[in-house]
């Protein structure tokens, strides 16, 4: 089985991205899973049904997300509609939409979970650890994919090491900047720190950057616009054999629009 984890989409020059590669790759490396995460897809923060949709027209199966879960008015009211997205399952408010969803591909129960960090981030409702326990001890599945939304490097690598026997894919979201540091941990468990984003190549982590400045430097109250211009998109793509439900390869993707 071949999975495609794609990074944050920011605003529209990453729908766009996605829209200009997803497919694409899907076709030419024979992925048979695509996860992303949409978190900051509706102009940097939080989705919307239409966006949601729009994803998944691009290519996507399964749409992950993170501590901009609810950014956007009236999600709590449709997210029960939205049955191929996974929000944090260690975030406030804890009522609304899954935080793990079971799917089945090539005869395989593949089980996608979301967590976010308790490091520097806010709305956590327990360590990332305790949950994902509970999720394992729970969860009926042939295959665990984490996307692990969390600012610290050190505590995204810490809980690929806890759980790298028991998962088959471990990644990162949330900082926007690809990690370089995919790999196959204990000869189980595709990993990477962050997968980066799909966005505006030339911005503060997909903010515009003359905005970033003066909130930086004058202490202004800006209201951190998108950024436009060129895209970049940024994912990988993951090999798990058949047989032993074990990953065997990472492929780190980054593309610059020209
Ligand atoms: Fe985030």
């Amino acid at each position: 089985m071949k999975v495609l984890l794609v990074g944050d989409v920011v605003g529209a020059v990453g729908r766009k991205m996605v829209a200009d590669h997803v497919l694409r790759i899907k076709e030419e490396e024979k992925i048979d899973l695509v996860v992303c995460n949409g978190e900051n897809s509706a102009h940097g923060k939080g989705i919307t049904k239409k966006i949601y949709a729009q994803l998944l027209n691009s290519g996507v199966d399964v749409i992950t997300m993170g501590n901009h879960t609810f950014s956007k008015k009236n999600l709590e009211e449709v997210i029960d509609e939205m049955d191929q997205m996974v929000r944090p399952a260690n975030m406030q408010p804890l009522e609304f939409g899954k935080g793990c969803r079971v799917v089945e591909v090539n005869q395989k129960k593949v089980a996608i979970t979301n967590l976010i960090g308790e490091v520097f981030m806010v709305n956590c409702t327990e360590p990332p650890f305790d949950t994902m326990e509970k999720i394992l001890n729970e969860i009926d599945a042939d295959i665990h994919i984490v996307d692990l939304h969390a600012e610290a490097t050190s505590e995204k690598i810490a809980f690929t090491y806890e759980f790298a026997q028991r998962c088959s894919i471990i990644v990162g979201t949330h900082t926007h900047v690809q990690t370089a540091d995919e790999r196959i941990v204990d000869d189980h468990c595709a990993a990477i720190t962050d997968l980066g984003m799909c966005g505006p190549y030339h911005s503060v982590i997909g903010r515009d950057v003359d905005e970033v400045l003066r909130r930086f430097k004058n202490k202004e109250h800006t209201r951190f616009t998108i950024a436009e211009g060129k895209g970049i998109f940024c994912g990988c793509i993951v090999e798990i054999d058949d047989d032993t439900n074990k990953a065997v390869s990472i492929k780190r993707i980054q593309m610059k629009e020209q």
